[in-house]
This record gives C-alpha cells, structure tokens and sequence, in this order.
C-alpha cells in the first residue's frame, strides 16, 4: 500500500479525527509525509477536514473514480492494487503487461478514457469520457474450454450491480455484451494467455467497458450504443467494487447456477439474429445451453451449436 492509502485506511476506518501526530507514529512515517498525503487524498475530491486540536475526519468520500475508495469498498479476498488513470490506450493492454509481469489476481485497472479501447474480433471501442473502462487479472484453475464461463459471469456481475446501483434492468446479448432498448451500453473483453503444457490458463484479464453518462454520442452510434444516464451523485468507486465483489462470489458457485443466471437476462433466446462466425446468416435462437453455447436453427432448419462468434440484434432490421 502506499502512504496515501494508508493513511486512507486509517481515517475511513475510524469514526472520530485522527491527529498527525498519531497518523505519523502508527504508521511510522514523517508529520510532512502526513501531511502530503492528506493533501493529496484532498486533491482527489474527498472532504476531509483537519482542525487543529483534533485532527483529520473524512467528511465525504470521493465519488469519482479513486483508487483509495474502490480498495475500501472491495471485500478483502479479492483485494490488490487499483491503478486509476485520467487516459489510457486501453485498460486492458495494460493488465495483460502487468499480468506478465506477475502481479496478483485482482489487481485492478480503471481509465476514465481510453485512446485504443478495442473489442473482441480487434474491433474499436467507443471510450469517451463519461464511460467507466476497467481490467482486472484473474488465475482461475478453470477447464480451458469453460472460457466463456468467465465472461458469463462477468456479465452476470455487471447485471447485477447495474440493477442494484442504477436500479436498471439490462438485457444481456450471447456472448459479452449487455444491452438497454436494444442498444449496447457493456461492453467485455476477455483475453487470456495459455500455459501449453498444462493446458491451464496463465492468466485471464477481464475488461470491461459500461458507458455511464456519455455527453454526446456519434451519429454513426446513436442508433447503436446507449448509457446509463448515471446521476452526479452516483459513487462510481462504490459501483466497480460491487462489479468485482459479485464476479468473485460467482467464481465460488456452480458452473449451471452461472448459466441459469445469465439465461435468465438473455434478450436472444426466441429472437431472430444475424450470426458472423464459422456460419454467417440469419437463424434463430433456440436456446443457451448449460454449458454457454447458443442454439441456433438456421433459415434451412438446421440446428447448429455456437461456442464463438458473434451474433447481430440489429441486421435483422435490413433482411
Ligand atoms: C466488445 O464490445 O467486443 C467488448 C468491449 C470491451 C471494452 C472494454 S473497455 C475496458 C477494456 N479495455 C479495452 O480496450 N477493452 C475492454
């Protein structure tokens, strides 16, 4: 931990002002080092007040995307470094470099913009701010072949905390994206690197991208993505935290409870869609099987599995 988070943890965690002197002696650092640190936790938007024969209290926490805060809200089992960034290329380039590097699991990258925010099939995406784009690494001991799995999940913890925070019913389209009135607002981008020999996984990053209150969306999208239209006193920290908490809590569950979950917000299932992948065209999903893979019937009436690709709600509307 650094000082500032630290000295963080000490003040949010007491419930009267803490003095300099007590702050510099516990955690065995300089008044100046105390000083700076408060300064700069004041900096990054939390009310605290420091008066002179009592000490510092934090009065309010920042709701902007803040390191300190995100750690405090995270249950400890899933607990590591959380690194904020004004602008990135893309939050999850970073976490694989890291992931390389060995850092532990659960460390966590936010950006409040990314430069080169990619999707799957190397595709761009949109990351202006006013979009919250977050990447954390996992090691999970998981059978290759259950990657999706994974995604579910993170799905699965978007559409919850979505509906706890923003009281929002998202629907969630096979296989990474969750959707509002047909339009996409979350983004997720699993990337993994592989171990041959033991055929186990290295690691996993886990990105995700949610557009929160976008000031203004390209015409070329507006007919595409959406956002939550998050109020200003939403607290974001409190949000990411929850995101990580339910994936982490999903990680102890079964792989059919997982499913069911993201079965039960799926806005595919009886739907006519476009599939791009080893087969292209139009068909029919039929259903989510419970191990992640969709089940199409094709125009012809052949029933095909689907583990990858990609499906389209929208080129329907051009048949
Ligand atoms: C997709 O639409 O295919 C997935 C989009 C995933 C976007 C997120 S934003 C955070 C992380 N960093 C990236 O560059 N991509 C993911």
């Amino acid at each position: 931990m650094s000082t500032k988070e630290k000295v963080y943890s000490l003040l949010r965690h007491s419930n009267k002002p803490i003095s300099g002197e007590f702050l510099a002696k516990e955690l065995n650092l300089s008044r100046t080092a105390i000083w700076k640190a408060i300064n700069s936790l004041k900096n990054e938007g939390h009310l605290i007040q420091g008066k002179p024969n009592e000490g510092y209290f934090i009065l309010e926490e920042s709701k902007e995307f803040n390191a300190e805060a995100t750690l405090s809200h995270l249950n400890p089992n899933n607990r590591s470094h959380v690194v904020v960034y004004e602008t990135i290329e893309s939050t999850n380039t970073i976490a694989k470099q890291m992931a390389e590097l060995n850092e532990p699991e659960w460390s966590l990258i936010l950006s409040k913009n990314q430069t080169k925010g990619r999707g799957r099939f190397e595709r761009a995406f949109y990351s202006p701010f006013g979009g919250l784009y977050m990447s954390f690494i996992i090691r999970p001991s998981i059978q290759l072949n259950d990657v999706n799995l994974i995604t579910m999940n993170a799905a699965i913890a978007v559409y919850d905390a979505v509906k706890k925070y923003c009281h929002i019913d998202l629907g969630i389209k096979w296989v990474n994206d969750l959707f509002l009135d047909d339009k996409k607002v979350v983004g997720i981008l699993t990337e993994a690197a592989i171990d041959f020999e033991s055929k186990s996984f290295k690691y996993v990053v886990v990105g995700i991208g949610i557009n929160l209150k976008l000031s203004k969306i390209p015409n070329d999208l507006k007919s595409i993505i959406t956002d939550l239209n998050i109020s200003d006193d939403f607290d974001k920290n409190l949000f990411v935290a929850e995101i990580i908490n339910n994936f982490a809590i999903n990680t102890t569950k079964s792989k059919l409870d997982i499913v069911s979950h993201y079965r039960s917000n799926s806005i595919v299932i009886n739907r006519e869609v476009f599939i791009s992948g080893s087969y292209s065209g139009y068909a029919k999903v039929l259903e989510i099987t419970d191990d992640g893979e969709l089940i199409v019937e094709t125009k012809q009436g052949e029933k095909i599995m689907l583990n990858s690709g990609e499906i389209s709600l929208r080129r329907i509307n051009h048949e």
